[in-house]
Parts: C-alpha cells; sequence; structure tokens
C-alpha cells in the first residue's frame, strides 16, 4: 500500500485517522499508551508541512446522540501537552469544511457521533474525503472495522495512505507470523476458549509450542484428565481442547496455585496440578510450571503473547505471569505483544521497553492473527492501485 512518508505533503490538508479510543476517567485520560504511539506519525505530517487533521473514535455512543461523556476534549487537552502544540477540538466538520490557523492542530470530534459512521455510509464518507487533499489511514486497532472513516472514505479521498504507526504494525505482525524466526512460541491467556477458538486454530497451525493461560488452561487441564475443582472452564469444550493438543504442543502446568474464593484477601496455595481439591480454583500457574515455561521463552526465536496466565490484577495470583512477562523480556527472540490485559500487565511489571513490539490493538490485533483480512488495510490496497 501507498505510504504517507512516501508522499508530498507540504501544504496540503491531511486528514489522520487514528484510533484515540483511550480509558477516560471524568476529564482525564488514563492511560496515554495509544495516545503516544501516534505521536510520531502526527509530528512527520507537521515537519512534512502538513496541515494536521486528525479523526477518531471514542467509546460506543448512540449514532446522532452526541453524549458528553464520549466527546474527545480529554483527548485533546492530553495531545496538546504530548505535542506541546494547540491541539483544537471541531466539532461542525460534516459541512465538508474545517478552518486549520497557522500552528493549530485540528480533531474532529468523535465520529461515531455521526449518523451512518459504523454501517460505512457512502454520503458520510464523501464527507470526510472532501476535508482533505490526503487521508492517512493511521488506526490499526480499528482497522478490523469496515467503517466510513477508515474504510468509506479510503475510496473517495484524492489520495488515500497507510500512515506510519499502521505500517510498522502490519511489518511487526508480518515478522512474527508469516516469517517467524523458529522456534515459535505463543502465549494465550484469557477467561474462555469459546471467545478464542479462532486464535488458538490459527496459532495452533503456526507455533511450535503453545502455552496456553487462565481460564483457558484450566479447560487443557481438565481435558488432560484432572480435576479442576470449582475453576472457571469451559467442559463442553474438552474435545475441542484435546484436538488442539493433537495438533500442537501445549505444554501444560505441572503445579499451579489455588484459592478457595476469588477476592484479593483470598488465601494463594501452591499445589501439584493433581491435587486440585473439589472448593478450589485454579488462579495462577505454579513456581515450578513458570520457570519451565521461562526456560521455553528464553530459547524461543519468536514469542507472540496474548492474554496473562493468571488472575494478575491480584498480587498473590500474579507471579505467574510476572515470571513470564520477565522472561519475555530478557529473551532474545522478536516478541510482539498484543491485548488490553497483555497491556495493562506489562505496564504493572515494567517491562515494555524490553518487548521488541507492542501493538495497539486488541480486536484488531487478534483478528491479524486469526488471519482475517483488515477491512481497512483492504481498503488502502485498493486505492493505491
Ligand atoms: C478497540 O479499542 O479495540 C478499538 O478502538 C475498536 O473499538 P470498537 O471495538 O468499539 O470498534
Amino acid at each position: 500500500v501507498r505510504k504517507m512518508t512516501d508522499l508530498d505533503l507540504a501544504g496540503k490538508r491531511v486528514l489522520i485517522r487514528e484510533d484515540l479510543n483511550v480509558p477516560i476517567k471524568g476529564d482525564q485520560v488514563t492511560s496515554d499508551a495509544r495516545l503516544r504511539a501516534c505521536l510520531p506519525t502526527i509530528q512527520a505530517a507537521l515537519d512534512a508541512g502538513a496541515r494536521v487533521m486528525l479523526m477518531s473514535h471514542l467509546g460506543r455512543p448512540t449514532e446522532g446522540e452526541p453524549a458528553d461523556e464520549f466527546s474527545l476534549a480529554p483527548v485533546a487537552t492530553h495531545l496538546g501537552k504530548l505535542l506541546n502544540r494547540e491541539v483544537r477540538l471541531e466539532k461542525d466538520y460534516l459541512d465538508g469544511s474545517v478552518e486549520i490557523a497557522d500552528g493549530e492542530i485540528v480533531l474532529l470530534e468523535n465520529v461515531r457521533y455521526n449518523k451512518g459512521e459504523k454501517k460505512d455510509d457512502e454520503a458520510l464518507a464523501k464527507t470526510y474525503a472532501a476535508l482533505c487533499d490526503v487521508y492517512v489511514m493511521d488506526a490499526f486497532g480499528t482497522a478490523h472495522r469496515a467503517q466510513a472513516s477508515t474504510h468509506g472514505v479510503a475510496r473517495y479521498a484524492p489520495t488515500a495512505c497507510a500512515g506510519p504507526l499502521l505500517a510498522g504494525e502490519l511489518d511487526a505482525l508480518e515478522k512474527a507470523l508469516a516469517t517467524p524466526a523458529r522456534p515459535m512460541l505463543a502465549i494465550v491467556g484469557g477467561s474462555k476458549v469459546s471467545t478464542k477458538l479462532d486464535v488458538l486454530t490459527a496459532l495452533s497451525e503456526k507455533c511450535d509450542q503453545l502455552i496456553v493461560g487462565g481460564g483457558i488452561a484450566n479447560t487443557f487441564i481438565a481435558a488432560a484428565g484432572y480435576n479442576v475443582g470449582k475453576s472457571l472452564h469451559e467442559a463442553d469444550l474438552i474435545d475441542q481442547a484435546k484436538a488442539f493438543m493433537a495438533k500442537v504442543e501445549i505444554p501444560l502446568p505441572s503445579d499451579v496455585v489455588v484459592a478457595t474464593e476469588f477476592s484479593e484477601q483470598a488465601e494463594a496455595t501452591v499445589k501439584p496440578v493433581d491435587q486440585v481439591g473439589d472448593d478450589e480454583m485454579i488462579l495462577d500457574i505454579g513456581p515450578d510450571t513458570a520457570q519451565r515455561f521461562a526456560e521455553l521463552l528464553e530459547n524461543a526465536g519468536t514469542i507472540l503473547w496474548n492474554g496473562p496466565v493468571g488472575v494478575f490484577e491480584i498480587d498473590q495470583f500474579g507471579k505467574g505471569t510476572e515470571t513470564l512477562a520477565r522472561a519475555i523480556a530478557a529473551s532474545s527472540a522478536f516478541s510482539i505483544a498484543g491485548g488490553g490485559d497483555t497491556l495493562a500487565a506489562i505496564d504493572k511489571y515494567g517491562v515494555a521497553d524490553d518487548v521488541s513490539y507492542i501493538s495497539t490493538g486488541g480486536g484488531a490485533f487478534l483478528e491479524y492473527v486469526e488471519g482475517k483480512q483488515l477491512p481497512a488495510v483492504a481498503a488502502l490496497e485498493a486505492a493505491s492501485r
């Protein structure tokens, strides 16, 4: 696809679709990782002499009802501080024109306030296109949505291209999945096998080893014939788990951390995996298992990480995830991590600088790993022809 960095942007009106969908409390952004991730793109456009407009969705408001709680105002303020520049929030842009004063960046108010955004309405896409000379799709986190601001607009903009963040994400994912250095190891954590079936299917075909964690692991532990007590698991997916185990090496825990209740006060006990009691639930992998998995990570050529292996939000059930996070950081493998919980774990254990690539995508990251085509990328490909 055409890249922003290959175009002459001097004096042009450049409309950049970012994923500025960040958590907000009151009028404060509580995690700005996604905002920091798009700074290089914005800076590159400014340095190239562009007149910069940004657009994004925030949350899932009802279309046509611009509720204040979904306003991008806190994002404009926060971005302005990060960029040390005025970021002006523009609410009136549906007439297809926006004034951009010298030195300012304009942020268009939440695109999901607009009727037709989610159903990729043609007229709305044309309105976005009329605002710019160059449309830059840079929102990897929203690239799995075929919506007017991520997909339709690419067809009508005079020029459409991929921004550096999107291009970088695609390169990193390709490196991890299309041409992985071996052995390739994936960690898939989370609560349910049923929500990660497609990811597990795709990775079981690509990986040399697949580590499962959390409630997902409990279903595999049950499939291996062990009692999982009160642990979260899906009995109806035990056969499916067995089928995965026949396809790829899935190292299972030899010891686990259990408790009789799920709470911050719960007492954690380490047990061999074959001794879980009927009134107990598995909330983390045990220290021997964590050590064994850490050694696998150390020797890997490629690591793909999605999801924690325990209830890491509660300290006594976070040691497994912490050990693996540190092993990933210490490994010389090319490592890529994605998904909301995974990023929270990376933050908690302070290993962000030592993971090779941290994706800004949640759902988009998973869909890419599943082998699905991302509609926003397909639209750029079509527009580049
Ligand atoms: C995300 O947070 O995964 C993206 O911003 C997409 O948001 P959506 O699931 O509401 O489309």
